[in-house]
C-alpha cells in the first residue's frame, strides 16, 4: 500500500542502521515508506547484513547511495570524507537501528567502534533508536537485556520486540515489529518537543453503539477517522494523548494510551475520568443523542412482532456535563467540540460553541462528496469565540488534524501569557 506523505517526516533526515537478522526484509518496507513519507533515508549496513540483502535494494527504495564500508572514499557510496561517518550521525534527526542483532546492540553498550555503524552510533549527537530482532532465547539472554538496559539508561528509545514465530518455526519474544509501528515510534520520537510537548489532550472517537438487543446495536455514520487522525497529530506535536474511542478497526497511534468505550455513557464516564489535569479536550466522537430506552435481554423475534416500535431515552451530553466539570475544576483548560451538520452549518455551530462552552468548534458540512463520515478527506471550517472562522480544506484528515493541533496549541500558548 502506498504511504501517505507525514508533514512531520518531510525533510527529515534519518538514518536506518541495518544489521543482520532475518528481519531486514522489513527493514526494506521500513527505507521506503519512510521515503514516500518525505524523509531522507540514509541505509548503513552492517557486513552480516549483506548476507541477507544486497545494498542496492535500499539504495533503489531510497535513491540515496547505501553505505557499508568505513575505509572506502572513492566509489559513489562512499563517505564524502574521511570523516563523514561522524558528520552522518551529527547533522541526522534520527538514527534508528532496525533491526538491530543482539551482536550490535553489545557492540554499542560496550562503547565498541568497528564498522561503520558502531562508529556512527557512538558518534552521534541525534537521539538514537534501536529495534531488537532476533531469537527469543537470545533476546531473554541476561547479556541482551542487560545491554539494552545500559543503552535505556543512555537515553536510546528501544522499540519493545513482538511476540510470535521466527524463522527457526519456534515462538518467543524477539520479532521486529511491522513497519506502521515503527513508523508511529519514529513519529513519537520526532515529535517530542512539539508545539503540544508537555501538553495532556484527551481525544474521543468515532460513533457510540447503543445496545437494543443481544445482537443489535443503533449507531451512526462515523467512523472514527477524524479523531484518530487527531489523535496521531497530537503526538506529532509532543503531546501526551488519551485516545478514547469506539473505533475498535481502526489501528490506534502509537504511544496513545487507549481507551475502548461502546456507549455514550461509557464514553462519558470515560471522559470525566480523565479530565483531571488535561489541558485539552478533543470531542471529535458522534456521540447518539438517544438509546434504546430497554436493552432486551434475549433477541428481539420477527415472529412476536408484525411492527416493531422502539422507545429512545436521552443521552447525556458530554460536552454539557464537562463543562460544568470545567467551571469547577479548571479542567480541560481548552475545549473543541465538532458540529456535524447538513444545513445552516455555521449558524448551527455557532449556538453549540455557545451552548456548550467551547473554545473552538470544527463544523462540517456532511452533504458534501469530499467531507464528512467515512472518507479520508474532510472540508471544515474551524470557529472560534470570537466568530472567526477559518476553512479548511478539502484536504486529508491528517492535515485537517494538524490545522485543529496548531489553532488548540495557540490557545494553550495565550492562556500561558494570560497566566491563567
Ligand atoms: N456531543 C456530546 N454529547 C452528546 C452529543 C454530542 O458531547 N450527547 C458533542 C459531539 O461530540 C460534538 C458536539 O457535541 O463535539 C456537537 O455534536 P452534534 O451531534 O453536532 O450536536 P448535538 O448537541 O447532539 O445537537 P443536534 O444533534 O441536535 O444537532
Amino acid at each position: 500500500m502506498a504511504q501517505e506523505r507525514i508533514t512531520l517526516l518531510e525533510g527529515k533526515h534519518i538514518i536506518l542502521g541495518v544489521t543482520g537478522s532475518i528481519a531486514v526484509y522489513k527493514a526494506v518496507d521500513l527505507a521506503s515508506k519512510l521515503t514516500q513519507a518525505g524523509a531522507a533515508v540514509d541505509v548503513i549496513m552492517t557486513e552480516s547484513a549483506q548476507q541477507f540483502i544486497a545494498p542496492l535494494t535500499f539504495q533503489a527504495v531510497t535513491g540515496r547511495p547505501t553505505y557499508t564500508d568505513l575505509w572506502r572514499t572513492e566509489s559513489r557510496d562512499a563517505l564524502p570524507t574521511h570523516i563523514a561517518h561522524v558528520g552522518l550521525g551529527e547533522e541526522a534527526d534520527l538514527l534508528l537501528i532496525a533491526p538491530a542483532t543482539a551482536n550490535t546492540l553489545a557492540k554499542i553498550a560496550a562503547g565498541l567502534a568497528d564498522d561503520l555503524l558502531s562508529v556512527t552510533a557512538l558518534a552521534a549527537h541525534c537521539p538514537v533508536a534501536a529495534a531488537p530482532a532476533m531469537d527469543g532465547a537470545m533476546y531473554g539472554h541476561p547479556a541482551t537485556q542487560a545491554n539494552i538496559a545500559t543503552l535505556r539508561k543512555r537515553g536510546v528509545f528501544i522499540i519493545e520486540p513482538e511476540t510470535g514465530r521466527f524463522a527457526s518455526g519456534l515462538s518467543g519474544k524477539g520479532r521486529l515489529p511491522e513497519t506502521p509501528t515503527l513508523i508511529g515510534t519514529i513519529r513519537q520520537i520526532l515529535g517530542r518537543g512539539g508545539i503540544l510537548a508537555g501538553r495532556r489532550v484527551v481525544v474521543t472517537a468515532g460513533g457510540t453503539k447503543e445496545p437494543l438487543d443481544p445482537v443489535r446495536i443503533l449507531t451512526n455514520r462515523s467512523t472514527g477517522k477524524q479523531g484518530h487522525a487527531l489523535a496521531q497529530a497530537a503526538i506529532d506535536a509532543g503531546a501526551a494523548v488519551t485516545l478514547i474511542s469506539t473505533a475498535e478497526a481502526l489501528p490506534i497511534p502509537v504511544g496513545a494510551a487507549y481507551v475502548p468505550v461502546h456507549t455514550a455513557q461509557e464514553m462519558l464516564e470515560a471522559v470525566e475520568s480523565h479530565l483531571e489535569r488535561a489541558d485539552v479536550l478533543i470531542m471529535a466522537a458522534a456521540v447518539a443523542d438517544f438509546r434504546p430506552a430497554q436493552i432486551a435481554a434475549q433477541k428481539i423475534k420477527k415472529a412476536e412482532n408484525e411492527q416493531l416500535t422502539l422507545t429512545l431515552a436521552r443521552n447525556p451530553d458530554i460536552l454539557m456535563a464537562v463543562k460544568a466539570l470545567r467551571e469547577r475544576s479548571g479542567w480541560p483548560r481548552v475545549t473543541v467540540g465538532f458540529a456535524a451538520e447538513s444545513e445552516a452549518l455555521l449558524e448551527n455551530a455557532l449556538a453549540k460553541l455557545e451552548a456548550k462552552g467551547l473554545d473552538l468548534i470544527v463544523a462540517n458540512d456532511i452533504t458534501a462528496p469530499d467531507a464528512g463520515f467515512a472518507v479520508d478527506s474532510n472540508r471544515v471550517v474551524i470557529v472560534d469565540t470570537q466568530g472567526g472562522q477559518q476553512q479548511i480544506g478539502p484536504a486529508s484528515k491528517a492535515r485537517i488534524s494538524e490545522a485543529i493541533i496548531h489553532r488548540v496549541a495557540d490557545i494553550l500558548a495565550q492562556l500561558d501569557t494570560s497566566g491563567i
